[in-house]
């Protein structure tokens, strides 16, 4: 069944004090504000993983770590394998975020790899696909985003994706304080549904939940998540204060 996810990616923000802080922030201000039916889930940093994932462990609170290394064990040095993620009781990773993609040079190739590892080792994926700034003024948007999925995912078997959601962010929208319309937000997500109706068929692309990400905030979360394709959020900048988290969540 299709679900409402509503999920804080805090990129390379707080340290373990301030993770610390967060979280209970978190927990207090959460806790019975909540539809049963939605899923909240934050992604903290790799160090500060293992605290969270403690903490939240009787709450309705699940984590995610924000990557992983395609290769179960070995020497790749800095790296962090998904039997790490899972070891301390995360279950959850997000994978092909565009920062990843820009900064760390992760092709959608290595993300078909990461993709299956994480599976492998049962995670459930939080696939980011989004196109940038150049390739929305050229008209070449649908393409791209066709591409970046065709090619991480589309060699996987119907049953895999009853563990994975998938996160559109377009890039031009993150960070920026710029937001993709609703509209925008529903036409692209409508496109991506339908992608996966012709691969799959109507009962994976109606089950998988497809989240928007960039620049969402209590502001403009109601309108987005409004939309019938939008399932909820990837939420940066604005998950990093409980009370906006908060506010989001409610919006769902
Ligand atoms: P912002 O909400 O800060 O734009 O970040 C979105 C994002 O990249 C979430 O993964």
């Amino acid at each position: 069944m299709r679900q409402k996810i509503v999920a804080g990616n805090w990129k390379m923000n707080k340290n373990l004090d301030e993770a610390k802080k967060l979280i209970k922030q978190l927990k207090k201000e959460i806790k019975g504000n909540v539809n049963e039916d939605t899923r909240v889930i934050i992604a903290p940093s790799f160090v500060n993983l293992h605290y969270a994932a403690k903490k939240t462990k009787k709450s309705n609170i699940e984590v995610a770590a924000q990557n992983m290394h395609q290769s179960k064990s070995g020497a790749f040095t800095g790296e962090v394998s998904a039997d790490m993620l899972t070891n301390i009781g995360v279950n959850i990773v997000i994978l092909g975020h565009s920062e990843r993609r820009e900064y760390f040079a992760e092709t959608d190739e290595l993300l078909a790899k990461k993709v299956d590892t994480a599976l492998g080792q049962g995670l459930e994926v939080i696939f980011c696909f989004g196109e940038l700034l150049e390739d929305r003024k050229s008209g070449n948007h649908f393409k791209i985003v066709e591409n970046q999925i065709k090619k991480a995912l589309f060699h996987l078997e119907k049953s895999n994706y009853a563990n994975i959601v998938l996160a559109y962010e377009p890039v031009w929208a993150i960070g920026t304080g710029e937001t993709a319309t609703p509209e925008q937000a529903q036409e692209i997500h409508a496109f991506v549904r339908e992608l996966f109706a012709k691969e799959y068929g109507n009962e994976v692309a109606d089950a998988i939940s497809i989240l928007y990400g960039g620049s969402v905030k209590p502001a403009n979360a109601k309108e987005i998540f409004s939309k019938p394709d939008v399932d909820g959020g990837l939420i940066g900048g604005a998950a990093l204060k409980a009370e906006d988290f908060k506010a989001i969540i409610k919006s769902i």
